[in-house]
């Protein structure tokens, strides 16, 4: 049966399935898991397919977080915040509830995987699309000290903030205010531009000898980044493979009420991912 799915476009080479078969194993379960490649003109077809078909739940990457959103019936209150959803579950009634993992997910694999506390960082948030949206919040509710939001086009950083609505704590500065303010305690990547094929060009300033780096792509589209925070003598440097696999713990819990192990997923993701 395929109950469960991941849609995307692209979406071939998504680990999602792997990680929800690993996860099931963990609990002797049989599961249907498959990718789904809508283009953004079919997603809301194809979902609705989905769920009226033999869907239960699904899990819903880029391009479709905002889409997955608006089409669902009621909305959890991460989602509501970030506007996009990364979870969809159909419930009793038929209705499609979205929820939004993505947030919860990262500071998790930070704060429980990488030990890192992030009570009274100063914090600098690069991007303010949809990735930004899906963690800001939850970067926050981690306990830093401020949340600066940088954008290349200053008007996406200032909605976010506004959206936020916490300036004493969340606040936006120019991107090309990068070279003058100052080093901070947590630098959290959530442009596309690697995932676009594009190098940031970021002053070495920025990442103090105490500073955690954290890419929430992984793979080639985090090497960049990743290797700009080494140069910079970040004490941390780590990619969003740890969150990948805690969003996807989060929404198997939801479908199936168990809590899966993810350190032996994770551990074995490591192994490919260097
Ligand atoms: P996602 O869902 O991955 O967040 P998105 O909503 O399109 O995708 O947002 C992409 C983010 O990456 C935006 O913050 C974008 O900045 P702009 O709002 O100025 O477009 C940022 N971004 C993409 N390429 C970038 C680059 N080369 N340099 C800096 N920021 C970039």
């Amino acid at each position: 049966a395929g109950q469960f799915a991941v849609f995307g476009h692209p979406i071939s080479h998504s680990l999602s399935p792997r990680i929800h078969q690993a996860f099931a194993h963990q609990f002797g379960l049989e599961l249907g898991y498959r990718t789904i490649d809508a283009s953004p003109a079919a997603f809301a077809t194809e979902v609705r397919r989905f769920f009226a078909e033999e869907g239960r739940g699904a899990n819903v990457t880029l391009p479709h977080k905002t889409a997955a959103f608006a089409l669902a019936d009621e909305r959890s209150e991460a989602a509501t915040r970030a506007g996009t959803a990364n979870v969809l579950t159909r419930l009793s009634d038929g209705r499609l509830s979205a929820h939004n993992t993505d947030g919860a997910g990262m500071v998790r694999d930070l704060t429980d995987r990488h030990q890192v506390d992030l009570r009274g960082h100063t914090a600098l948030l690069l991007g303010a699309g949809g990735a930004a949206h899906g963690v800001a919040w939850s970067i926050l509710d981690a306990g830093v000290a401020t949340l600066t939001i940088v954008n290349r086009s200053p008007e996406a950083a200032d909605a976010l903030a506004d959206a936020i609505g916490d300036p004493l704590r969340a606040h936006t500065r120019y991107w090309e205010d990068l070279a003058d303010i100052g080093s901070f305690d947590l630098i959290v990547n959530a442009t596309s531009a690697g995932v676009l094929g594009k190098s940031l060009e970021l002053p070495f300033a920025l990442a103090g000898n105490r500073a955690t780096c954290y890419d929430l792509s992984y793979g080639v589209a985090a090497t960049g980044f990743l290797a700009w925070a080494r140069v910079a003598s970040a004490r941390y440097a780590f990619d969003g493979l740890g969150m990948l696999v805690e969003t996807a713990a989060d929404s198997f819990e939801l479908w199936h009420g168990k809590r899966p192990d993810t350190e032996p997923v994770y551990a074995e993701l490591r192994k490919i991912y260097g």
